[in-house]
């Protein structure tokens, strides 16, 4: 998938697989496999650097990891669909930041970006989407307001909140998204919300009705240290992997046994 035309046409069709990446080395990974689009989350300060909030992440941080992930994924125009996130605030600065941004992004190899809530900032999201910039909304659990919300919860559990989940949708639609992501929203009011919506919505903890699902890389691979949330699925044990691959390392080095000859420069034969 080439294009956010190519996502939106999708609805009703068949489900749109998203990742979540932050590196070079993931993206290449993500290039030889059949998975539709990246987003450059800005969980990779949460990731790379050990943040405990997605807080730390900055507009510059952002596009150097969206450059990062451009350059792995190929040139542009056989490049999968590439997402960048706004990072924490920036959507509250007003539009000549919001514009500034969108072009550090867009300039770096993302063809959209992805901004947090809705509220208060819809005039912000329509002018990009009107300005050429398309736009996917992140509603539910939104980390960038975790504090405001008392902890990483899930949203919409009750017939009030979950009504007003479903009002935001709407508010994101009218402002031009092209899709959205509904973060550990309870399956069937995710499943309605994606009923009632004519976009595409992305699922992380969201349940199988919605019209794709996100993982971030390191979850999904098992790279993630300490114990996962309930909706991730590992699909590879790599973590493991990695640490016995490390521990056969310092064993060989222990034992003069790495490197050998074939391993080594300078032999009468090279
Ligand atoms: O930052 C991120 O990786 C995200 C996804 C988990 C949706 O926002």
């Amino acid at each position: 998938m080439k294009s956010v035309l190519e996502f939106r046409a999708r609805k009703g069709q068949a489900p749109i697989s998203m990742i979540s990446a932050h590196t070079h080395w993931e993206a290449r990974l993500v290039a030889e496999s059949p998975v539709d689009c990246v987003l450059v989350g800005d969980s990779v300060v949460t990731v790379i650097d050990g943040e405990p909030t997605t807080f730390a992440a900055t507009p510059e941080i952002m596009a150097r990891h969206v450059a990062a992930v451009a350059r792995g994924l190929g040139d542009f125009a056989s490049r999968k669909l590439v997402v960048g996130d706004f990072p924490f605030l920036v959507a509250r600065q007003g539009r000549a930041a919001a514009v500034e941004v969108a072009a550090l992004l867009l300039r770096a190899g993302a063809h959209a970006v992805k901004i947090e809530g809705v509220d208060g900032h819809e005039d912000i999201i329509a002018h990009l989407v009107q300005s050429g910039v398309p736009v996917m909304g992140h509603l539910g659990l939104t980390p960038q307001t975790v504090h405001a919300l008392g902890g990483y919860k899930v949203q919409g559990r009750d017939p009030s909140s979950a009504a007003e989940l479903l009002r935001q949708a709407r508010a994101l639609e009218a402002a031009g998204v092209f899709g959205l992501v509904l973060e550990c929203v309870p399956a069937p009011l995710a499943r309605e919300i994606s009923a009632k919506l004519a976009v595409p919505t992305i699922g992380i903890g969201a349940g199988e009705g919605c019209d794709g699902q996100v993982l971030v890389m390191t979850d999904l691979l098992g790279l993630s240290p300490g114990p996962a949330p309930r909706f991730v699925r590992r699909f590879a044990e790599a973590g493991q992997a990695a640490r016995e691959a490390l521990a056969a390392f310092h064993a060989a080095v222990a034992a003069r046994e790495f490197p050998s000859a074939r391993e080594s420069y300078g032999g009468a034969k090279e």
